[in-house]
């Protein structure tokens, strides 16, 4: 039978892969974006280039009545959602002494608040058996001291996955957070371009290369999938095995 999922921030990036993979798995595919509609319909049309089926949905995290929004046109195009994947979020480059105000509230907003009532008000719509996937970061692992609030947000993501996987269980659903380390995407462009901090990043890593949006989505699709069946309440770090320790 067709699976229905929903990928947020699927637009671009991690999100896109994870679409482009879920519908290559045969899922029909609701492709959120922020507002990039043009990056949106690109990923629609690659999955219908390859034989698969998706649609666009638009919400703008952080701004009045977007679950809502969201949660209201994936029920209204979907008789029950089989995959969901929490992926759309920002980052911040801020230490301590730098993090305003403004800046937590809208990291909290679009990185937790968001997807949390997100997951809340899809519950009822979520099919038994289903699963639903968050992306939280490496950066909850380890620290790094100018992403202290992102690292906050992304900790938050990952304490929901163990409480909802024994909310759910009972209905053959499951829930885990994939954990990423740096994957090559707009986010993370502009640090990646600095020839020492992506030489820093890959001699940090035991497989000694940056990540591809692809090597998200291949977890993904394995969690999503029925070999992933007995796992849930966990994080998975797909970091290539960054900073297990000295290399070499
Ligand atoms: N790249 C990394 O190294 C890395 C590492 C660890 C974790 N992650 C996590 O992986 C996820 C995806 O990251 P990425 O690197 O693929 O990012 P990206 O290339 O910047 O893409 C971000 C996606 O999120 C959407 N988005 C951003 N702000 C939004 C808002 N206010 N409302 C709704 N949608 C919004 C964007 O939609 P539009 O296109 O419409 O703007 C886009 O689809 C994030 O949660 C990030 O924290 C990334």
């Amino acid at each position: 039978m067709t699976k229905n999922a929903l990928v947020t921030g699927a637009s671009r990036g991690i999100g896109r892969a994870i679409a482009l993979r879920l519908a290559a798995d045969g899922a029909v595919v609701a492709v959120h974006h922020g507002g990039n509609e043009v990056a949106a319909k690109e990923t629609v049309a690659l999955i219908e280039a390859a034989g698969g089926q998706a649609f666009p949905v638009y919400a703008r995290f952080g701004s009045d009545g977007a679950v809502d929004r969201l949660a209201d046109a994936v029920t209204s195009a979907f008789d029950g959602l089989d995959v969901l994947v929490s992926n759309a979020g920002i980052g911040s480059h801020s230490r301590i002494g730098e993090v305003t105000e403004e800046e937590l509230d809208r990291l909290l907003a679009i990185n937790v608040k968001t997807p949390m009532l997100l997951i809340q008000r899809l519950l009822p719509a979520l099919n038994d058996g289903g699963r639903v996937i968050t992306v939280g970061s490496m950066a909850s692992r380890i620290a790094v001291q100018s992403q202290i609030a992102y690292t906050v947000s992304k900790a938050a993501v990952e304490a929901l996955a163990p409480t909802l996987a024994n909310e759910l269980g009972h209905r053959g659903i499951t829930v885990n957070t994939v954990a990423p380390g740096p994957i090559r995407t707009d986010l993370t462009e502009q640090l990646l371009a600095i020839p020492e901090a992506a030489a820093g990043l890959t001699a940090m890593t035991a497989l000694g290369r940056i990540g591809e949006p692809e090597d998200v989505a291949g977890v993904v699709g394995f969690l999503a999938g029925p070999d992933g069946r007995w796992i849930t309440g966990r994080t998975l770090d797909v970091s290539g095995g960054t900073y297990l320790g000295p290399i070499g």
